[in-house]
């Protein structure tokens, strides 16, 4: 029996990068996967490769009614939910004084407002279950500061303090609320996709005490344990994966 035989989850963001790897990683250990993503090319090919355990809405995760297709597709397509991975995100790096309203205000509404919609609306859902668990994807830089990265870490600071409103009113219900803290991934759309050069990569890995960069399996094995019954009793956590590289 695979480690999430009979679950339905969605992942949003999941058209490429790490969202895309947990996609393919969760429909492994048996889930069926509600793939969302902006880029409606991408996300298409990669559900039709994965599957039938695997299904494609066009999502802006920030817009509530494109969350209620989600949620439909979820309940119309495989019947019910158990879990939701809040993955999608954006990154900008600019100064407080050069960064404009409007695009402070736009990573916002992406990183944490959806997010919080992604709790409102999976909720019921994850009620009508019996419980679930809902992963929200932060970063080191909810954890520390980085220099130029001010409205990024504004909105992974923020998703960490929603995770413990969450887990707090949730929890009673059998709904576990967790934030996850990658440090550098390779490979993804954040790190320089492949555009990052091989000095690029050893550069950072320099700086890792584990001595490599992060990689998006890394990340997807804790997203696979915070999903499944090993971590049944883990709730409100802070699971940090960067191979220690904010000690
Ligand atoms: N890559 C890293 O080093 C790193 C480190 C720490 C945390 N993270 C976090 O991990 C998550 C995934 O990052 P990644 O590096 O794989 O990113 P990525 O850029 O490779 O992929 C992000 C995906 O989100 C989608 N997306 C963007 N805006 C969206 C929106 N409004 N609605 C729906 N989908 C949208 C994109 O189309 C893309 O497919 C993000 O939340 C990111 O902040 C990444």
């Amino acid at each position: 029996m695979a480690r999430l035989d009979d679950r339905v989850v969605i992942v949003t963001g999941a058209a490429r990068g790490m969202g895309a790897n947990h996609a393919r990683r969760l429909v492994g250990e048996g889930a069926r996967v509600v793939l969302t993503d902006v880029d409606a090319e991408a996300g298409a090919k990669l559900a039709a490769e994965l599957g039938g355990g695997a299904a494609f809405v066009e999502h802006d995760v920030s817009r509530e009614a494109e969350w209620d297709r989600v949620i439909a597709t979820a309940r119309e397509t495989f019947g019910s939910l158990q879990g939701l991975v809040n993955n999608a995100g954006l990154l900008r790096r600019e100064r407080i004084e050069d960064e404009s309203p409007e695009a402070f205000e736009r990573l916002l509404q992406v990183n944490l407002m959806g997010t919080w919609w992604g709790i409102r609306k999976a909720a019921p859902l994850l009620r009508e279950a019996g419980g679930g668990s809902i992963v929200n994807i932060s970063s080191t830089a909810g954890l520390k500061g980085y220099p130029g990265l001010s409205s990024y870490m504004t909105s992974k600071w923020a998703v960490r303090g929603l995770t413990k409103a969450a887990a707090l009113e949730l929890g009673p219900e059998g709904i576990r609320v967790n934030s996850v803290h990658p440090g550098g991934i390779e490979d993804t759309g954040m790190f320089g996709g492949s555009g990052a050069t091989p000095e690029q990569k050893a550069q950072a890995a320099a700086r890792i005490p584990m001595g490599r960069n992060g990689r998006p399996d890394d990340i997807s094995d804790m997203v696979i344990f915070l999903l499944s019954d090993a971590s049944s009793y883990v709730n409100g956590a802070e699971l940090v994966v960067d191979g220690g590289s904010i000690l």
